[in-house]
Formats: structure tokens, sequence, C-alpha cells
């Protein structure tokens, strides 16, 4: 089997990349801690933005393909910690691509729909890009970085994923799922939106980038859709009660106000070259009996 270099493997969507991968792959996940990896995944305890450790990494792996999904992603902390992050997000990535380059070898990275302001959705390609954000203004600089150093490298801007985060991440969706299962108010945006897609069928996408990728590639689903309405739809395919789901409008939350209204993505580019997400229903349907919901705890 070939060799995998999976960077995030303990994060949402390195997990499910993990998972996903391990049966076509011999795959190498990259972590920082301690976690109950899957099963035939092996697993590399690295801090990336050590580059010596990176580049013995990779000499000692020698890897035939490289996903890098890692990265500090929460915006906040980014906002609040811009050298530490830019480390990770950005001088790491650009590395990641270099030592690729080196051994040319594919390489997929993972950038975000956060690379938009939320102003002129739906997104393609190449439209402009214009980050409204910290984390979104390095994930800009990681994309340009690593084109420079390694123009093979396949960038796939990633959509709000929902679904399993693993054993130790964390996101919005055990957040509401699990508001759902307490009856915890929870106020949704009636005029917030996107193109979410599950982190499994996001994870395929990876993989059908690294066949087939060039250039920037779009990962977003079919279905354009608010927060709130995502959320009634979540409760009701999970059998859950949406009677605490309170609608809400950006400016009624001042922080909320700066967030981008729409980073709905134009996929239609990685549609044609064969990404198939199911409709969101179907996507939610797949997450109920999935054996891996430990970390979500849905009703079976
Ligand atoms: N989640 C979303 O909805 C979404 C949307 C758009 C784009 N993205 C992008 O998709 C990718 C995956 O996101 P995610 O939600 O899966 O993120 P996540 O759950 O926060 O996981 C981040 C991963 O990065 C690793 N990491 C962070 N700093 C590291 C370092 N210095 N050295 C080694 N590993 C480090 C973490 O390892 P440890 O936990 O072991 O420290 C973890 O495995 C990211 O590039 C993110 O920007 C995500």
């Amino acid at each position: 089997m070939k060799k995998l270099l999976l960077t995030g493997a303990s994060g949402f969507l390195g997990y499910n990349t993990c998972l996903l991968g391990s049966s076509s792959w011999a795959v190498w996940g990259i972590a920082r801690s301690d976690f109950v990896k899957p099963a035939g995944v092996n697993l590399i305890r690295a801090d990336l933005t050590h580059s010596a450790r990176l580049r013995r990494v990779f000499s000692e792996v020698q890897p035939d393909a490289v996903i890098h999904t890692a990265a500090a992603s929460r915006l906040d902390w980014c906002r609040d910690n811009p050298e530490e992050s830019f480390r990770i997000n950005v001088q790491a990535s650009v590395l990641i691509a270099e030592l690729c380059g080196e051994a040319s070898i594919p390489c997929v990275f993972t950038s975000s729909d956060m690379v938009f302001d939320g102003f002129n959705a739906p997104y393609g390609e190449e439209d402009p890009v214009c980050p409204a954000s910290v984390y979104g203004e390095q994930k800009v600089l990681a994309e340009e970085g690593m084109k420079r150093v390694y123009p093979r490298v396949v960038i796939c801007r990633m959509p709000l994923m929902f679904g399993d985060p693993g054993p130790v991440s964390f996101n919005f969706f055990q957040d509401m799922i699990d508001a759902f299962k307490t009856g915890r108010e929870l106020k949704l945006f009636t005029d917030e939106f996107r193109t979410p897609v599950s982190a499994e069928t996001a994870a395929g996408g990876l993989f059908l980038a690294l066949e087939k990728g060039r250039g920037i590639l779009h990962l977003g689903g079919r279905e354009r859709i608010s927060r709130h309405d995502f959320g009634l739809l979540t409760a009701e395919v999970m059998g859950l009660s949406k009677a605490r789901i309170i609608p809400c409008l950006r400016k009624d939350i001042p922080m909320a106000a700066l967030r981008p209204p729409d980073l709905s993505l134009d996929s239609s580019r990685a549609f044609a070259l064969g990404y198939r997400p199911l409709t969101l229903r179907e996507q939610l349907l797949k997450l109920i009996p999935s054996p891996h919901a430990s970390g979500l705890e849905l009703p079976h």
C-alpha cells in the first residue's frame, strides 16, 4: 500500500480522513496530543512548528502523498495569538509544501471558505480573496506561500463541516446536539449562510483532490442554508426537540455582526471531477448509526 502522511490526525477533519483513508492507504497520522487512534493508523507525535522535527518525519516516513489538515482553526484564538497561529497556519504549511516539492509527491492542503468576506457569494475558485479575519488572512498567506514553493499543491477550500468530532476535537455540531438533548436554549442566525458538508463527505473530497485535483478546488455542499435552518433540519433528522431553537439576526449579537454573512461556495469544478455530496438530510441520516459517534452520543 502507498503511504499517506496526514497532518492533524487528532482533529475533526483529520480523524474522519484517517477513518476513510485507512482501507486504501497506509496512513501515517501526525498529532500533538495523545489520542485513541483509529485501528490501522500509524501515529506520529510531532509539533509541526518545529521545522527540524517536520523534516525528520518526512525523511523517516518517505510518504507517497500528503494531506495537510493541521491548523489553528479557531478564529478567536488566531485573533488573540497571531504569531503562534502564523507558525502553524502559514510557516508549517509552506514547509510541508516545500518538502512535498523536494520529494515530488502530491500534496493537498485544507484552506477555508474564510478566505472570503461573505459579501459576494457564491464564491468560485477564480474570485478574488478578501479575508475578514486573522485566520482567513493566514489561510490566504498559506495558499500563496505553498503555491510559490510547490506549484503542484492542490488547495481545497473547505466549507463549514459537521459530524463526529473524533476523540479530542470539538465542534459547533457537537454543541448543537448537546443543546437539543439537554433542552438548552440555542440562538441560531437566520441571516448567516454556508454550504456545509459532513466531515466524511469532505474527507472523500480530499482523496478525490489527491487523485484528480489541480490548483484550487472548492469542496462545498450542494445546498446553501442558514445556521437556523440547518439547526431545524438537524433536530428533525435526529429526532430531537426544536422547541428551544431561537431564530436571531447577526445584528442582534454585537460580535456576530462582524462575521461573514454568506460564505457559500460554488463547487461545480469539484462536482465535475466526481465530488458528489449527498443532500444535507442524507448526510445527517448517515451520522445516526455511526459506530464512531462516541463524541456526539447521537440517539440510535
Ligand atoms: N471545521 C470546519 O468547519 C472547517 C471549515 C473550513 C476549513 N477548515 C480547515 O480544515 C482543517 C481541519 O479543521 P478541523 O476542524 O479538523 O480542525 P481541528 O479539529 O481544530 O484540528 C486541528 C488539528 O491540527 C493539529 N495541530 C494544531 N497545531 C499543531 C501543531 N503545532 N503541530 C501539530 N499538529 C497541530 C491538532 O493537533 P492536536 O489537537 O493533537 O494538537 C489537530 O489535529 C483546518 O485546516 C481548518 O482550517 C475547517
